[in-house]
């Protein structure tokens, strides 16, 4: 025993308690219980171009580093002669061309589609560019903008959704982010819910997938982390290979960044920097995903890229009964560098339901220490579960009672969450509720940069005292 830290301890979390006022709010709001059934394959949402040897399921994901280069990808039917891009910054006039690769893969008895992936690189920033994909009459045209040079001052919307399958929730979804004006996906893991389907099915329920978001995926970037649904090892059916169908799909840019998977990888666009991790690949002591982290964090360059964000599956703080913990192994590995790092913001899926935390860190806490609590603590992130994107599974509508002190709001609805970036001090955080089809108050905050808003703080207290405060505040 040592009473002497534990009383400290004790008067740390009452005093942050009464300065963070702990309006812990578990929303009384019921949404209406539409059946969470997948959309019909012969839906209009899925529909085939008319002509077979059309592309389809076009979808396109930042191909490097910086945002100079775009990785195009799409499925033919019937037409593997040609993975080739036309592009351009003026609409049918496509004076670049990118030769992509094609792939192909066969699970159980379903045999894929051909697959092209192609990368357009040496971009111009913050650049509006129209693509043209296949060849003769079966052509199909798009357009994306490229981000700006990442810079401390530029700002950006992102989108954040997570979970989101193939039902008429998903549609909603996917609806209503399309009005949210954000230009950038960030997808927290768990695509298509292919794998609740079984056999052939589940190579086609990726293609309804595919084609199911294409109405904006073509357009935007979706920066892919990858979530148990991905797993499909399916050994009733003699597949066995993890991340199959996903990794021949979703390609990532991680040789830009080092990594040596695709299921881990970084960004930087416009002002923020965005580590992807893997929750289903090793990532204790001296794996790669391990390594490849430690020293990505010292990459980051808060004066260029002011904004650190991390995705992943699995949430590290979550109080809903559903998934309880699962994030715990992961936690206790990388929550002390999140906090060193000054990480703004972490982002999960996984728990079908949305719940926002308060700055908080457990990293005290080890096998003999005694502690096992979290504490507020200002250098650490926020922590944002947004599992509630859709998909067949329905919503996780039980959370844990009383609701924990870290958790700041929680609700059981379907939606998706936006966080415009202003500048380097500020960022309007918005959660959007599916079921409102207008205005209606759902969780939103002015979240601060944990590098510059306290850099700015602590240059008013240097002015002050004259001295240098030291972060541990
Ligand atoms: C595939 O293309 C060939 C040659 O153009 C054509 O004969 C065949 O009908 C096509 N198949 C489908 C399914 O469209
Ligand atoms: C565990 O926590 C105790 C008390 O804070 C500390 O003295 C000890 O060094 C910690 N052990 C490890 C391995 O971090
Ligand atoms: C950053 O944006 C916020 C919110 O729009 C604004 O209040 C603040 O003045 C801006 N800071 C600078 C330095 O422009």
């Amino acid at each position: 025993m040592r009473p002497f830290p534990r009383l400290l301890y004790l008067v740390v979390v009452c005093l942050s308690s009464v300065s963070s006022g702990f309006a812990r709010r578990t929303s009384a709001y019921i949404r209406s219980e539409f059946p969470s059934v997948d959309i019909p394959v012969d839906n209009e949402v899925f529909a085939v171009p008319k002509d077979s040897n059309a592309p389809q399921q076009v979808h396109i994901t930042q191909g490097d580093y910086d945002g100079k280069a775009v990785i195009v990808s799409w499925v033919t039917a019937n037409d593997s002669r040609s993975s080739e891009v036309v592009y351009g910054t003026v609409q049918n006039k496509y004076d670049h061309s990118a030769k992509g690769r094609m792939t192909k893969y066969t699970l159980y008895k379903y045999e894929s589609h051909y697959i092209h992936h192609c990368i357009l690189n040496d971009l111009k920033f913050d650049t509006k560019y129209y693509y043209k994909i296949g060849s003769g009459a079966s052509s199909r045209e798009f357009w994306f903008h490229t981000p700006p040079e990442p810079n401390a001052d530029a700002s950006y919307k992102f989108g954040v959704i997570g979970d989101l399958g193939q039902t008429y929730n998903s549609l909603s979804t996917l609806k209503h982010y399309m009005l949210s004006g954000a230009e950038t996906v960030l997808f927290v893991g768990d695509l298509s819910y292919a794998d609740r389907y079984q056999y052939n099915d589940v190579g086609l329920r990726w293609d309804t997938w595919g084609r199911f978001i294409e109405q904006i995926a073509a357009y935007q970037p979706w920066i892919w982390s990858a979530g148990n649904h991905e797993i499909e090892y399916l050994p009733y059916m003699g597949e066995v290979l993890p991340f199959k169908q996903y990794l021949q799909r979703y390609p990532t840019p991680y040789m830009a960044c080092k990594s040596n998977s695709p299921l881990w990888y970084a960004i930087r666009r416009a002002s923020s920097h965005i580590i992807v991790l893997s929750s289903y690949s090793p990532f204790v002591k001296y794996t790669p995903q391990w390594i490849w982290l430690r020293d990505e964090l010292k990459r980051v360059d808060r004066e260029k890229t002011p904004w650190l964000i991390v995705l992943m599956h699995v949430p590290l703080y979550s109080s809903n009964e559903i998934h309880y913990m699962e994030g715990e192994s992961m936690r206790a590995v990388f929550e002390e560098w999140f906090i060193q790092h000054r990480v703004d913001v972490v982002f999960a899926g996984h728990v079908h339901a949305y719940e926002r935390s308060y700055r908080i860190s457990n990293i005290h806490y080890n096998v003999t220490s005694g502690y096992s609590y979290p504490i507020p603590n200002n250098a650490a992130p926020i922590y944002i579960t947004v599992g509630d994107g859709g998909n067949q599974e329905g919503l996780a509508g039980r959370f844990r009672d009383p609701q924990p002190d870290h958790s700041a709001f929680r609700e059981a609805s379907y939606g998706h969450s936006t966080m415009e970036i202003k500048n380097k001090t500020h960022a309007f955080y918005h959660w959007n509720r599916n079921d409102d089809g207008s205005k209606v108050e759902t969780d939103s905050f002015v979240l601060y940069n944990q590098y510059w808003a306290r850099n700015l703080r602590r240059r008013k207290l240097k002015n002050i005292k004259g001295t240098y405060t030291n972060f541990s505040d």
